[in-house]
């Protein structure tokens, strides 16, 4: 059989990406526009900006991926298109450049969700998959445990009940005045600091629950720096508490709690094996927090290479050849699908 060469387009937050990826575990060619310096200025995504860059990129972006994988569009098998979820005029636009290509070169148009395609981030360089896995994506606007089973099945076992933890990292940055995104200024700033200094309670909500919450956290993180009352109104710090102690105590938190539940996750389902995606996946406390315990724990990490953590168009080609495996394609319709059947055992 001739290897099936697929186009992914993603264009859901404020990444333009195109990547061809080959039988959903080879990449041919990947390209990410991020429009980061753009929304710097306004301390996050502003949707309209984010949809008029869209706009602007996608096509030198499409061009440029087809290029780097010395691909022509006739040699395309299908395009795989980001349909849900996102901001929702930033999703038409990709979905529109999906439905174009796809009718000019009559080749199916393939939607893929957005978290699955980071479930799916950990195996579309090659690197070989085994499921069941507990999945964990963390994510700007997602922190949940996943029970997965194929490309394509995943259970919900918890999520975050108010901010992701993407965006805890985004918010600290604001308030630690670190800059945006948040979490990489907030790994660098820490490596400078103590996490001994504010031992931040470790929040995990509930009784018998995966879920999680960060919202508590951030507060905490904001009263050690300007006080109990918590206002700023552009007032300096409280003498003595410097600003890599504290991005390295919340990071610190940030990573018990998520290791912690990854952890509970494993011995709930019995699944010795953990994949982890999403942009905050690229932390390196994280990734080293997740690996002690698999050594501890004996399962088996899958962590996603850290090119392909954070939003790219590779994952979206990757997982839309096994949707299309699976059943051939459906509507291309924008939605914001957001919610998936909980896990049983
Ligand atoms: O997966 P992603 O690119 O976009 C969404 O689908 O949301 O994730 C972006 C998020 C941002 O909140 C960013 O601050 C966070 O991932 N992030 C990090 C790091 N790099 C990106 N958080 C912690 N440490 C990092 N090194
Ligand atoms: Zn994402």
């Amino acid at each position: 059989m001739t290897p099936a060469k697929i186009l992914g387009i993603e264009t859901s937050c404020d990444e333009t990406a195109a990547a061809v990826v080959e039988d959903g575990a080879r990449i041919l060619g990947s390209v990410v526009a991020s429009q980061a310096g753009i929304h710097r200025a306004f301390g996050g995504v502003v949707p309209e900006v984010a949809c008029r860059e869209h706009v602007r990129a996608v096509l030198p972006v499409l061009s440029l991926a087809l290029e780097q994988a010395a691909v022509r569009p006739s040699d395309l098998s299908a395009v795989a298109v980001t349909t849900s979820p996102g901001l929702i005029g930033a999703l038409l636009v990709g979905a529109s450049a999906a439905g174009a290509l796809g009718t000019a070169l009559s080749v199916p148009v393939v939607p893929v969700n957005h978290i699955e395609a980071h479930l799916y981030a950990p195996f579309v360089a090659g690197a070989p998959s085994r499921y069941p896995l507990v999945s964990l994506i963390v994510s700007g606007g997602h922190t949940s445990l996943f029970v997965s089973r194929s490309p394509t099945d995943h259970a919900v076992l918890g999520a975050t009940l108010d901010d992701a933890a993407g965006e805890a990292f985004d918010k600290v940055a604001v308030l630690l005045g670190l800059g945006y995104p948040g979490g990489p200024a907030v790994e660098r700033a820490a490596l400078e600091g103590d996490a001994r200094a504010h031992p931040f309670r470790r929040s995990l909500p509930g009784r018998d629950t995966f879920d999680f919450s960060f919202s508590g956290l951030k507060t905490a993180v904001l009263y050690a720096a300007y006080g109990q009352d918590g206002r700023r109104d552009g007032r300096p710090m409280k003498p003595g508490v410097r600003i890599a102690d504290l991005a390295a105590a919340f990071q610190a938190a940030v990573v018990d709690i998520l290791v912690t539940r990854v952890r509970q996750a494993v011995r709930f389902t019995g699944i010795r094996a953990v994949a982890a995606g999403g942009g905050v996946a690229c932390n390196d406390a994280l990734r080293a927090g997740l690996a002690r315990a698999a050594e501890t724990d004996r399962f088996e990490l899958l962590l996603t290479p850290r090119e392909l953590c954070t939003d790219n168009a590779a994952m979206i080609a990757g997982l839309g050849y096994h949707v299309l495996r699976g059943d051939g394609g459906a509507a291309l319709e924008v939605a914001a699908r957001t919610s998936w059947p909980r896990f049983r055992r």
